[in-house]
Order: C-alpha cells, then sequence, then structure tokens
C-alpha cells in the first residue's frame, strides 16, 4: 500500500489512474478507524481498480467548543486496517498540505443542512462539504463511499455532488455495529465504562420506533415521544439531549402525520458528558 501526503502527488497519481482507465473508488475518513470505516473499504475494494482511503482530521468541520485537539488518532494501526481491508493507496495529507494559510474558500450547501445537526453545529457541514469537495479533486474518484450513520453528512454530499455536478457516484453504506447494537465511532472510545452502557440507549430507542412505525403508528409526535421516553426512562446522569425526530428521509421534512408507505429517518443526537453521540435508521411507514 502506497502512503502519499503531498496533496500535488495524490492529485497526480489520480490523474495518471484516470488516464489509463482504472475506476477509483475514494473512503474519506479523519482516522482512528474501526470496522465501520473498513466496511466502506471493503465496498470500494469490490466495485473499483483502485482504492483510496483518505486520513485527514479536518479542521475546519470542528467549532473551537468541539474535540478536534483530542480527536483520538493512530496512523500505525489505521494503516494496518486500511491495507488488510483492501486500500491501495492512503492519502494522509497535513493541515497546511490542505490549507494553505490564504485559503479562502467556502462551500456552503443550503436546505438539508439547516436542521438537526445544522441546528447544534452550524458551522459542521460547510467544513465537511468543503474538505470534501477538495478531497475529490486530489482523488478524482468514480465512486465515494460514505456511512449511514452520518445520515446528513450523506446528503449533504449528495446534494453537493448533484448541485456542482461532480463527475462521480456516491455510494450510502449501511451502519456497523457493535455487537449489542452501539454505532461503531472513533468517538467512542471516549465512552467511561458506565457512558458505554448508557450509550446503548439510542440504538434501544431506535428499535422501539422501528417497531411502533411497522405495527401501523403514523402520528410523528407519537414516534418522537416513545424515543424521548425510552431516553428519560434510563435516568442518565450528565445527558443533554440535542435532538431526538422523525423525518422524511428524502427532505428531513416534519410532517406532522406521515403517508403510508413513506420512508421515515429517525434521527438522534445526544451527548453524555462530554462526549457526542448520534445514530439513524430508517423505516418505511405502513
Ligand atoms: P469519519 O467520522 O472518520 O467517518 C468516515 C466515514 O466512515 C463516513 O462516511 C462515516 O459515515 C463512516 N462511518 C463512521 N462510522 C461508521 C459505522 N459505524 N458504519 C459504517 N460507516 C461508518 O465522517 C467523517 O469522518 C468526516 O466528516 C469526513 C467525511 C471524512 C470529512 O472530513
Amino acid at each position: 500500500m502506497h502512503i502519499i501526503s503531498s496533496a500535488a502527488e495524490m492529485q497526480r497519481i489520480a490523474l495518471d489512474c484516470k488516464r489509463s482507465s482504472k475506476l477509483i473508488g475514494v473512503v474519506p475518513t479523519m482516522g482512528y478507524l474501526h470496522a465501520g470505516h473498513a466496511s466502506l473499504i471493503r465496498a470500494a475494494h469490490e466495485e473499483c481498480d483502485i482504492v483510496i482511503t483518505t486520513i485527514f482530521v479536518n479542521p475546519l468541520q470542528f467549532a473551537p467548543t468541539e474535540d478536534l485537539s483530542r480527536y483520538p488518532r493512530d496512523l500505525a494501526r489505521d494503516t494496518a486496517i486500511a491495507s488488510e481491508a483492501g486500500t491501495d493507496m492512503l492519502f494522509t495529507p497535513t493541515v497546511e498540505e490542505m490549507y494553505t494559510p490564504d485559503f479562502a474558500v467556502n462551500i456552503s450547501i443550503g436546505g438539508v443542512t439547516a436542521p438537526f445537526e445544522g441546528e447544534f453545529r452550524p458551522t459542521h457541514f460547510d467544513g465537511v462539504a468543503t474538505v470534501v469537495a477538495k478531497l475529490f479533486l486530489l482523488t478524482q474518484p468514480d465512486i465515494a463511499f460514505f456511512g449511514q450513520k452520518d445520515y446528513q453528512q450523506c446528503m449533504v454530499v449528495q446534494k453537493m455532488v448533484r448541485d456542482l455536478a461532480f463527475p462521480l457516484e456516491v455510494r450510502i453504506c449501511p451502519t456497523l455495529r457493535e455487537h449489542d447494537g452501539l454505532a461503531m465511532s472513533s468517538r467512542n472510545v471516549y465512552l467511561s465504562a458506565e457512558d458505554r452502557i448508557n450509550a446503548l440507549v439510542l440504538h434501544k430507542a431506535l428499535q422501539e420506533a422501528q417497531r411502533l412505525v411497522e405495527s401501523g403508528e403514523r402520528t410523528r409526535s407519537r414516534i418522537e415521544d416513545l424515543m424521548k421516553s425510552i431516553v428519560v426512562s434510563m435516568s442518565i446522569p450528565h445527558l443533554r439531549v440535542d435532538y431526538i425526530v422523525a423525518a422524511d428521509a428524502q427532505t428531513l421534512e416534519q410532517p406532522d402525520v406521515f403517508a403510508e408507505t413513506q420512508e421515515i429517518v429517525l434521527l438522534l443526537a445526544l451527548r453524555l458528558g462530554s462526549t457526542r453521540l448520534i445514530d439513524n435508521m430508517v423505516v418505511r411507514a405502513v
């Protein structure tokens, strides 16, 4: 596996691959890889001739109060995981390599960025869109792989690709979970033993709400209230709820009553102490 840290070299190699008609798959990550990331790399390996995994903890998508400085990093481990999963090239630029001191671009996407994550992390999606656009230009993918775990992020990337006509396809891969249902996340390492148990409430609330919807419930407040009551019933210390919502899976609109067969996304964001966890599930109304 080839490790590249220079942006110019990455782009030159990617353009060379393109000229020789190789199908390029890219998996953008912030490192501290886990089985969820590895599943994206495997999906890329199955479909593409060349898999480029990028590792870059992107300062633009962290607010000053967030965990940029303590975000977990372990390049040796990441290299082993990425290689084992089928990465051909690992792109690991420095901040200086990605953003020169006079870098002045900001890609801001409207609509899907506004609710939920957008309310609690107002500058986050600009940072994501800006870095993902630059990573796309540096790695020239035919297919880019993202995880459903970050549901709104997927919508943002899809919107950017459509609106700016990036010549690539976006693949959304399912969320990988621990055996007990907790969605895998680089941030799970922050959790204390007690918080690790409490964190199961996200998946539990999603599962119960899924059952409710599949039993015929279409009133949004009843679906949301069930998830909220499950979260509250755990009496978790230091818990802060950012949002617990049900919305249209394509538009994120929130009708009072969902239509029959409408695709609904259930979205949660909770803070356990200083760790922020998100999870989601897509269910179809009956
Ligand atoms: P990061 O959190 O490292 O995630 C990289 C990719 O892995 C994202 O597409 C994310 O949705 C996916 N992923 C994370 N946990 C997963 C899980 N349990 N199962 C399946 N896929 C999972 O998301 C980012 O980095 C950044 O915002 C990035 C897109 C790289 C831009 O900086």
